[in-house]
C-alpha cells in the first residue's frame, strides 16, 4: 500500500505540457528521488502533490484520500510537509520563532479559540514551542533555538527548514533540491539526516535534486522525468545503467561537464 500516489497526472500552462500522464506509487518510509533536466516538470510535480498547482486529469491521493481540490494549508495539515528551494530565515526571529512561523494557523483552538481564548491560545503556543524544540533537538541543533536567524549559515538555515516540516509528524514530506549550495561536509551531514527521518520517523521522502551524488546514494528509489513524462524508475544501481535515461539526462549532463573542462 502506498502513503502517496500520484495517478495518470497531467497539466498544462498555455501550450507547454508541464506533466503528461504521471503516475507514482511510493511507499511508507521510502526516499525517492526525482531527476530531470530543466524543464521536466519536477517542481511541477511537486506543486501538484501540495497543492499550489491544480491537474488538468489524474488524482493525488495521500494513504488513499485525495487531495484534488484541497487548499495547501489543508494538505499540510494531512500530513504533507515541504521545503522550498528559495526559503531562507527570518533574520531578527530566533532559529526557535522562525520554526513557529505560520504555524498558528494550523493549530486547534484556530481563529475562534484565538478570538475568544487566550488561554487556550497560550497553551497550545507553549505546545507549539515543545514540539519546535524537540524537531530542533532531532536535527542536532537544540543549541541554536535562541540565536537571531541571521546568526545561521546557509547550510545550517537548510536544515532549520527541514526540522520544521516535522514539527507536525508528517507521513511525507517534499524536498525541493535540499543540497543546493551546502559545502560537502554538509550534504553529507545530510544525508545521514535524510535517513534518520526515514528510518526513526517513518517519514516518507520525496526529493528533487541535482546533485546526482545524494540521490543516488540517498534514495530508495528514483523516478526520472523528461519532458513531462515519467521515462524510469527503479533502484539507483539501475537507473545509472538505463539507456533511455543516459540519453535523457545523465548524458547531457556529462556532455556539459565535458564542455566544461
Ligand atoms: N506557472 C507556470 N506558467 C507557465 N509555465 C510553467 C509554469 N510552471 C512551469 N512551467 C513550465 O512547465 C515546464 C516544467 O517546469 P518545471 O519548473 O516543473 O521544471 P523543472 O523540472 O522543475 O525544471 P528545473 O530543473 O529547471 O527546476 C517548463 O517548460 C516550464 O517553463
Ligand atoms: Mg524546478
Amino acid at each position: 500500500m502506498s502513503v502517496l500516489t500520484v495517478d495518470q497526472v497531467s497539466i498544462g500552462f498555455g501550450g507547454v505540457v508541464a506533466l503528461d500522464d504521471v503516475t507514482l506509487e511510493i511507499p511508507p518510509a521510502e526516499i525517492r528521488g526525482i531527476i530531470g533536466p530543466n524543464g521536466a516538470g519536477k517542481t511541477t510535480l511537486l506543486n501538484v502533490i501540495c497543492g499550489i498547482n491544480r491537474p488538468d486529469r489524474g488524482d493525488v491521493r495521500l494513504d488513499g484520500a485525495s487531495l484534488i481540490g484541497l487548499k495547501p494549508s489543508r494538505i499540510a495539515a494531512k500530513g504533507l510537509g515541504r521545503t522550498f528551494q528559495t526559503a531562507r530565515l527570518f533574520r531578527g526571529l530566533t532559529v526557535l520563532e522562525n520554526m513557529m512561523v505560520g504555524l498558528h494557523l494550523e493549530t486547534r483552538s484556530g481563529l475562534f479559540g484565538a478570538a475568544f481564548s487566550s488561554r487556550a491560545m497560550r497553551a497550545e503556543e507553549r505546545e507549539l514551542a515543545e514540539r519546535a524544540r524537540r524537531s530542533l533537538e532531532f536535527v542536532g541543533f537544540a543549541h541554536l533555538a535562541e540565536l537571531p536567524g541571521a546568526a545561521l549559515s546557509f547550510g545550517q538555515s537548510r536544515i532549520v527548514e527541514i526540522a520544521r516540516t516535522l514539527i507536525h509528524e508528517p507521513k511525507v514530506v517534499l524536498l525541493d533540491e535540499p543540497a543546493v549550495g551546502l559545502s560537502l561536509n554538509r550534504s553529507a551531514e545530510l544525508d545521514r539526516l535524510l535517513r534518520r527521518i526515514r528510518d526513526e520517523r517513518g517519514v516518507t521522502l520525496v526529493m528533487i535534486e541535482h546533485v546526482i551524488r545524494l540521490v543516488m546514494e540517498v534514495s530508495d528509489r528514483v523516478t526520472v522525468l523528461s519532458y513531462g513524462r515519467n521515462i524510469a524508475e527503479g533502484r539507483p544501481a539501475d537507473i545509472r545503467e538505463n539507456p533511455e535515461v543516459i540519453t535523457a539526462y545523465l548524458g547531457r549532463a556529462l556532455d556539459a561537464r565535458r564542455a566544461a573542462s
